[in-house]
């Protein structure tokens, strides 16, 4: 997720059990101009493996040649983003867009696949407009020019996030090509998972929104550990994912960035609602570390023991892919 899976998000979401993470989209024509303006460049270490780096383009050579430098720097899979539907994204002819524009899509992934490897795999969403089912269209070509799996989030771009994704979709998809379909949209609970897995024949879920500010969510999803965090739990893995964050975008773009992830963290009844507000004001990361750890001193200890058995990665490989500050979809 553009904005949200930064290396501290994904290697969280792997210590909760995450069977695979994949990177924000990164950006082709960045790569080519070199003047793409970012949120940061591409950060991976070898215990977030297996990982999916995801790239955005619509030029199938420059698809290319980014998807040779992800997979150098360690990439388990290449994914290629055919669902943003962000204006800044769709008006470059890519994303979503392509869902509408085939031959095009058909020869990225040709590139791609031609150029790397590891695995070919696609994100598409279902069409552009609302009601549309281009995604079963495209979905065996797609697998004929090389993607090796096929994540659907059934929504329209022109929808975003608004209704439902529709499953039923998914469903006809997985009936139509011969390689795991991933279901992604609304997986939110174990139940929910396990009816979409039911229902679809998918060969796997994809989890976005829910595991923001709340990694106990990939518990209870693969374990059935519907525990709530204990309100320690939170302040240690708010605290942890900051200082990783810093480490990872530096401190001015990361006290940034983290704002949003307060809420994500403090909110679903953990903490009274004004805590947050009064985070979001504070000035610097060192105070809003004092201040959660006064409101939960137990997870005092809890983090140094976090940050013994998570250490930072020695081997951490910075790539010089810019993540596009575009949000995604
Ligand atoms: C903030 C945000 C950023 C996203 N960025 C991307 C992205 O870069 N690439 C992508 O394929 N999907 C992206 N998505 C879409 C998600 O991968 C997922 O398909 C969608 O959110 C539905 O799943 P969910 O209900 O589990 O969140 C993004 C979603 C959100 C909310």
């Amino acid at each position: 997720m553009a904005g949200v899976s930064v290396q501290a998000f994904r290697r969280q979401g792997r210590r909760f059990g995450a069977g695979l993470v994949c990177s924000e989209m990164v950006s082709c024509a960045g790569l080519q101009h070199g003047n793409e303006r970012t949120l940061g460049y591409l950060r991976i270490s070898s215990d977030e493996r297996p990982l999916a780096v995801q790239i955005f383009g619509s030029e199938p050579e420059v698809m290319a040649e980014a998807a040779r430098m992800v997979e150098d720097a360690g990439a388990d899979l290449v994914d290629v983003n055919f669902g943003c539907p962000v204006k800044k994204v769709t008006k470059t002819g890519a994303g979503a867009t392509l869902l509408e524009d085939p031959e095009r899509a058909c020869g990225i992934v040709a590139a791609v696949a031609e150029a790397v490897s590891v695995p070919v795999t696609v994100k598409m969403r279902r069409g552009l407009e609302n009601g549309s089912r281009s995604c079963l269209e495209l979905g065996p070509r797609l697998v004929e020019a090389g993607a090796e799996s096929l994540t659907l989030h059934p929504r329209s771009a022109r929808q975003m996030y608004t209704g439902e994704a529709d499953h039923s979709l998914t469903a006809e998809l997985v009936s139509r090509v011969d390689v795991p379909v991933v279901a992604s949209g609304d997986v939110t609970s174990r139940a929910r998972a396990q009816a979409i897995l039911a229902t679809t024949g998918a060969a796997a879920v994809m989890v976005g929104r829910a595991a923001q500010g709340n990694p106990w969510a990939l518990r209870e999803i693969i374990e059935g550990d519907a525990e709530p965090p204990a309100r320690e739990e939170v302040v240690a893995e708010l605290i942890l994912f900051m200082r990783a964050t810093v480490r990872e975008l530096g401190d001015k773009r990361a006290t940034g960035f983290l704002k949003k992830f307060y809420g994500w963290y403090l909110g679903r009844g953990r903490f009274p609602r004004p805590f947050k507000q009064e985070l979001v004001q504070l000035e610097t990361l060192e105070e809003v570390e004092t201040r959660l750890l006064a409101a939960a001193p137990e997870a005092a200890d809890l983090l140094e023991r976090l940050e013994t058995e998570a250490p930072e990665g020695e081997d951490d490989v910075v790539l010089d892919l810019p993540i596009s500050i575009y949000g995604g979809g």
